[in-house]
């Protein structure tokens, strides 16, 4: 990791003048003499009275401490455990504990805990010459000390509320712990498999990734406002287009067109500040030879002129002095001074802001008037926050330790678990399992293992509190000692002895189920990959056991889609599983025993083969569609070796009911330029047990004056349907369900003919037509 200064001439001066005692009478114990949070929603001065406030302050403040104010530092070590004093770790104590008391760092990430927080606080509120309080960031991307699904997982249940509610709790054990903001969500739309941050966001879709975008945006920040103690400020991440690397490659260079910008990438961002985010990360990515950091379209002319943003950009980590190595700057003068022209109003880590901001606005090179403009954005988040009222809003110690993993916390992670929870396949009705009268192998690297339950981007999860399959099956089992378990491989390495001991396991049972996948190392930042697979030792597993002849169930454990292939692709049963966080056994055996019917849907494709990358349901037809039903016809858009379709597609998942759609009924073929049709289907579920189904609406627009892709999800609605009963879902369509981004980026509705599916996934039935006219 970067220092949290560059080794200039200037730092290191600062650096040399700093007293080594500063740290020791910083952090005495007089952090008890500060008040106790309030009990309740922290009371604000009126907006007048807060911009009044800043207008003073900005008056007051020097060059330097208008610097600092854009300044945010990192603990290097990244990753703290609570009520370790983030300035013990910055590997230069002191300086730090310098900067804060000259009013040169405006805010600090990663390091969390009420009591921690309260000291650091005292410091800027007693101690600076302008008692500006100290912003407290945080990387809470899937929960705190509960952990909850990862984001793609939870994606999987199509569930606003859900995404709400993971999110508020998340708040709440984050707030208690003194922080402010998260950097979160992600809302990059990822159509790569191979990028290693799907994980983070809410897969392909453009709608799902929107409506998830605002639920999360909404349940971070609360309904009482954002001085209310519980609330964190959101930061949709990264702005933009990270996602579509090139290659898969994390970091890699991005290149699109305007309507793909803005007609993909674009609308999640949108959403999320449209929920209230007020604050937005840029990315580290070029875009279009411009990269994102010092993308004054994107930042500037986009965000603040046509979006009317009202909050700050900060960079990702040292993403502005990243603008040297993308060869669009200079040295670090150029490119603070590129990155704060082009919109980015605080600094992530590198320093580069305290250091050159005081010299470019001395030099005319950067308007006082623009650095005032990002201080100004700065204090008023924090004004928003109440810090200017209660700087020490939601530090309570006492009520941190009640807060965080609250029993209702888990039992929430239980059931976002089960909710995420996907079945591809279920050959012979193989799921769910009998609880009693049925011997089960849990065979494979994820059988007992608790390290890779909470996935990728946890940092402060209660690894007490990891639910393993084992132990998830064991708790549901009327008699345990059915359970036979065998690890039979690393996640990347044989076992010696592993498959023959994980034969006998099988032999000895009547069902197997292999938990196979991906470790949390395989995705999150810079873990891209080459090729979407399982890997060859737990293959070759599978396969051993395979040949027993048992009834088999695969258990995946990833965060991406997979190619699935032999012993693992036939399994009778497949199941996606992801990672669920701290409940994830729990949840998992919820699903298997059936005491919740599947009800989760793939977010992301699952190619047949990783060469497809990128790939999502909704690509353009071409001018030589492939068609499926002749894999031999051989001049389409297809490959060699497969079609250009998923094994198993977005929207798809199973339950346990047996559901029939009825063909899309339409009220009318023609919907006129300011009227209303509806759409309908009749849905039975013919079999025994309450399933909930998630209904989708894709469309296609089959003319237009740009090319439009062969379906496009455009609504969705959860149903439950009793056995035996059939419900009628039906959807209003108005013109503007048909908008897209024309050529020149604009939203364009055109008449004509389109085809419309009511479907359980993209990919299945058969559409209905009807035409729009003026
Ligand atoms: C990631 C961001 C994260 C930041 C701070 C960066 O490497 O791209 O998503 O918020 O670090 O930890």
């Amino acid at each position: 990791m970067t220092a949290a200064l560059s080794d200039t001439p200037n730092a290191m001066s600062r650096r040399r003048a700093l007293s080594s005692l500063a740290v020791l009478s910083a952090l005495g114990a007089s952090w008890f003499s500060a008040p106790r949070a309030k009990a309740g929603p922290v009371q604000t001065r009126s907006s007048a009275e807060h911009a009044a406030l800043i207008e003073t302050l900005i008056g007051q403040m020097t060059i330097d401490e208008k610097a600092g104010q854009l300044n945010l530092l990192a603990d290097p070590f990244r990753f703290r455990p609570y009520n370790v004093n983030p300035l013990d770790a910055f590997g230069d104590p002191a300086r730090t504990t310098d900067l804060i008391r000259r009013g040169l760092c405006g805010a600090l990430f990663n390091g969390v805990g009420a009591e921690a927080g309260r000291r650091i606080q005292r410091i800027t509120v007693e101690e600076t010459r302008l008692k500006i309080p100290m912003l407290f960031a945080a990387d809470i991307i899937h929960g705190m000390t509960t952990v909850f699904p990862v984001p793609l997982a939870e994606a999987s249940a199509f569930d606003e509320d859900l995404a709400y509610r993971t999110a508020r709790v998340a708040a709440l054990e984050g707030a208690v712990s003194g922080i402010h903001q998260a950097y979160a969500p992600m809302v990059d739309v990822a159509r790569d498999q191979r990028w290693g941050r799907v994980v983070e966001g809410a897969g392909e879709d453009v709608l799902l990734n929107q409506r998830l975008a605002a639920a999360r945006v909404r349940g971070f920040q609360g309904e009482r406002g954002l001085a209310d103690r519980d609330a964190l400020l959101a930061t949709p991440k990264h702005f933009v287009a990270y996602s579509a690397a090139q290659g898969g490659m994390e970091y890699n260079t991005t290149d699109m067109s305007e309507a793909t910008l803005r007609g993909v990438f674009l609308p999640p961002f949108w959403s999320a500040i449209d929920a209230g985010a007020l604050s937005v990360m840029s990315a580290f990515n070029d875009l279009n030879g411009v990269p994102t950091s010092g993308n004054r379209r994107m930042l500037t002319d986009v965000l603040r002129g046509e979006w009317d943003f009202k909050g700050f950009v900060v960079s990702d980590y040292t993403s502005e002095r990243e603008l040297i190595a993308h060869g669009f700057a200079e040295d670090g003068r150029d490119a603070a001074r590129i990155a704060l022209l082009a919109g980015v109003d605080m600094s992530m880590v590198s320093g580069l802001y305290l250091e050159h901001i005081p010299g470019l606005v001395a030099s005319g090179d950067v308007p006082m008037a623009r650095v005032d403009e990002a201080v100004r954005r700065v204090l008023a988040t924090k004004a928003a926050l109440g810090l200017f009222d209660d700087p020490y809003r939601g530090m309570d110690p006492e009520r941190e330790r009640v807060v965080r993993g609250a029993a209702a916390h888990y039992a929430l992670a239980r059931e976002a678990g089960a909710k995420s929870i996907v079945l591809l396949k279920n050959e012979g009705r193989v799921l769910p399992l009998r609880r009693e009268g049925q011997k089960i192998a849990l065979i494979g690297p994820f059988a007992s293992d608790v390290d890779n339950v909470f996935g990728p981007w946890t940092i402060w999860g209660d690894e007490g509190h990891r639910v393993s399959l084992e132990a998830g099956f064991r708790a549901a089992m009327r008699r345990p000692e059915d359970l036979v378990v065998a690890q039979g491989c690393e996640v990347e390495a044989a076992l010696s002895g592993g498959i023959s001991a994980a034969v006998v396991a099988a032999a000895q049972s009547d069902v197997v189920v292999l938990a196979l996948g991906e470790s949390a190392r395989f995705s999150g930042e810079a873990q891209s990959r080459v090729e979407i697979t399982l890997p060859p030792a737990q293959q070759a597993l599978a396969q051993a056991v395979a040949e027993i002849g048992k009834p088999m169930v695969v258990l995946l454990r990833n965060g991406r889609a997979l190619e699935l292939s032999g012993a693992v692709k036939d399994a009778a049963g497949i199941v996606v599983t992801w990672f669920l966080g701290s409940e994830m056994g729990n949840s998992v055996a919820d699903v298997v025993f059936g005491t919740h019917s599947p009800s989760g849907r793939l977010p992301v494709s699952f190619p047949h083969r990783s060469g497809q990358q990128p790939f999502s349901y909704d690509h353009k037809t071409t001018g030589r569609p492939a068609n499926p039903a002749l894999a031999s016809e051989e001049y389409t858009a297809r490959y060699r070796e497969t079609t250009n379709t998923a094994l198993y597609p977005f929207g798809h998942g199973l339950t346990y009911g047996e559901v029939r759609y009825s063909a899309a009924v339409l009220s009318s073929d023609t919907l006129t330029w300011n009227g209303e049709i509806e759409a309908s289907v009749a849905i039975q579920n013919a079999g025994t047990v309450p399933v909930v189904e998630t209904v989708q609406l894709y469309i296609h627009d089959r003319v237009a004056s740009l090319t439009q892709p062969g379906q496009r999800l455009r609504n969705y609605r959860k149903v439950a349907i009793a056995p035996g009963a059939t419900t009628t879902v039906t959807f209003r369509l108005r013109r503007a369900v048909l908008e897209f981004v024309g050529e020149t980026g604009a939203m364009t509705v055109e008449p004509g003919t389109f085809d419309l599916w009511l479907a359980p996934s993209a990919q299945v039935g058969t559409p209905t037509r009807f035409t729009l006219v003026r």
